[in-house]
């Protein structure tokens, strides 16, 4: 089979497509013809060696997939051959196979395409998760969503508006303000000009935001916190732009304010139940088409490095895609 395989630690100009034998079955396992794997932050990390934990070399990247069952001996979760699912893993999605125990997938609603799949659970789980369960977002809050047209930033703005939030999106160019508009913003700011405070307490009437997102970290994380309502909730999602902000711990007690983690990989093992229930509103959300998932780009096999170069040079509307078979 055909997959992308990282043999050592290395930017991504340096990673190659290859043939490689099938991943061999363990019982209890299942095998998914991969139709498309979503392409995250993480995953450019994972193959530079960066991310904070290492797959052993070499490994096969890419954690988010979508496809259909070709074997399950003694139907493994209930799944059977041909039905089509969604999963999560640690590695092997870019690949035109994967072998995975059931509790990596999800089943797809009928109607949904396979690239939409491969770029909706991370992202919108992640940002339901931080929304509802860590920030307790109530109908009629101000959300704050930095990074707001990138992979979890757009989740994040539309989930906020599927729980009733007035949502302020954050972006650093006028293609990427206008892409979270179309998607559901109220308003917009460009958080790279100085003066982008005076502009949310504008857009808030003074009141600062309830809730801030935060993707992004460094200097514009502690920025936005010194914008936060009185008891207001910052999310800390990741930290796209490279540094681990501190902050000073005068900020909380002077807005009666809180700095809340979130860790999608935590959520499956701390708290299952949860996770369940998040997933069955997301994928009630996606039957009933309340819910769009946003698919940036879409890239053939054979350009997996474009994929990555463009998200990470800053230049992704959304979560890049790329199509492995039909
Ligand atoms: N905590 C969790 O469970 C969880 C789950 C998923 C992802 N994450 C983390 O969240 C972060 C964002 O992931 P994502 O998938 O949303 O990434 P993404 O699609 O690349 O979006 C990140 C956004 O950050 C902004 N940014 C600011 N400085 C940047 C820089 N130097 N390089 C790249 N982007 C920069 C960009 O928006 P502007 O250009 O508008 O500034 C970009 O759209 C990553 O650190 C990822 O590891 C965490």
């Amino acid at each position: 089979m055909k997959a992308v395989v990282v043999e050592q630690y290395a930017p991504i100009d340096q990673i190659e497509l290859k043939d490689v034998p099938p991943p061999s079955m363990e019982p209890g396992q299942l095998r998914i013809r991969v139709e498309a794997a979503g392409i995250g932050f993480v995953d450019g990390l994972k193959i530079e060696g960066r991310y904070q934990t290492k797959d052993p070399l070499p490994f096969i990247p890419g954690t988010e997939f979508a496809g259909v069952v070709t074997d399950a001996p003694g139907a493994p979760g209930g799944y059977q051959p041909g039905m089509r699912v969604m999963g999560m893993t640690r590695a092997g999605a870019l690949a035109e196979e994967i072998v995975v125990r059931p509790e990596a997938l999800h089943p797809l609603p009928d109607g949904v395409a396979a690239e939409v799949a491969a770029s909706f659970r991370a992202n919108y789980l992640t940002a339901l998760y931080a929304l509802s369960s860590r920030a307790m977002l109530v109908a009629g809050e101000q959300l704050l969503v930095l990074g707001a047209a990138g992979g979890t930033g757009i989740a994040a703005v539309q989930i906020g508006k599927l729980l009733g939030a007035r949502v302020i999106a954050a972006a650093s160019t006028p293609d990427k303000r206008a892409f979270a508009l179309t998607h559901g913003a109220d308003a917009v700011i460009d958080y790279t000009q100085t003066g982008w405070r005076d502009t949310l307490k504008e857009l808030t009437g003074g009141h600062g935001a309830d809730v801030i997102f935060d993707p992004v970290g460094g200097e514009i994380s502690v920025q936005a916190f010194r914008s936060i309502a009185w008891r207001g909730r910052h999310l800390v999602v990741g930290f796209a732009a490279g540094a681990i902000p501190a902050l000073p711990f005068n900020l909380p007690l002077l807005k009666g304010g809180a700095l809340l983690g979130v860790d999608l990989a935590q959520i499956p093992l701390r708290e299952p139940d949860v996770q369940k229930r998040l997933m069955l509103q997301l994928t009630g959300w996606l039957a009933d088409g309340q819910l769009k998932p946003v698919v940036g780009r879409v890239f053939a096999l054979g350009d997996f490095r474009e994929a990555f170069r463009t998200m990470q040079t800053r230049g992704a509307l959304g979560k890049m895609v790329v199509r492995i078979s039909t």
